[in-house]
């Protein structure tokens, strides 16, 4: 897999949960906190934990990157029927990027834009989806700027809206 300066991305496995885990709360607490404090709490504990990263593990495909030897970034791309939850509004089946997440202390290095291009790299159809949570500017800028459209807003009436956005790979409009 590619390699430039002092990162290095591979697969990720499950001798990396510990890291994964210790990664979420280095970047959740920043990036949601300002947003709704409660939802970055919930995050950290039903979703970034050792029995969900085992079960995403053996159903999405985890890239991992590395500086000296330490995972700094995660991405990872499954398909939504393999996703433990409901997604009514959804006709069909869709490729989705779940996760991108930078350590704060390595971001803006180029690792998400690798890991992103990595993500689409592997995509089997011709678009790419994601959710990015309403009021993450930065990450929803940081996708349009990539590619990505706002296709649509999932609102469960607690915690903030997910913003659905796709990418088309196929190069065509
Ligand atoms: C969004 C995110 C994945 C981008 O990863 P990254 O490695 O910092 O991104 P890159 O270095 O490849 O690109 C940096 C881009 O982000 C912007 N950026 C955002 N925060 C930045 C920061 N702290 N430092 C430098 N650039 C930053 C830059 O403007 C740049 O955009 P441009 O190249 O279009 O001008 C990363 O900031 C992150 O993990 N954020 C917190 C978690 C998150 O919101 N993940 C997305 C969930 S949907």
């Amino acid at each position: 897999m590619a390699e430039a300066g002092a990162i290095t991305l591979r697969p990720g496995t499950l001798d990396d949960i510990p890291a994964f885990v210790a990664l979420g709360r280095a970047v959740v607490p920043p990036t949601y906190g300002p947003i709704d404090a409660d939802y970055a709490q919930r995050m950290i504990d039903e979703w970034w934990t050792p029995a969900v990263f085992t079960t995403s593990l053996q159903r999405n495909t985890h890239l991992v990157a590395e500086a000296d030897g330490e995972v700094v970034a995660l991405a990872n791309l499954g398909r939504l029927s393999q996703s433990y939850r409901d997604f009514p509004h959804v006709t069909g089946d869709r490729e989705v990027m779940w996760k991108l997440y930078v350590h704060p202390a390595h971001h803006g290095r180029g690792i998400g834009s690798r890991l992103l291009a990595e993500v689409e790299s592997r995509v089997e159809g011709d678009e790419l989806w994601l959710e990015v949570v309403d009021g993450n500017r930065q990450a929803y800028d940081f996708y349009r700027a990539r590619g990505f459209s706002e296709v649509e807003r999932v609102s469960d009436g607690r915690y903030p809206d997910d913003v659905w956005m796709r990418k088309d790979l196929g190069g065509q409009p």
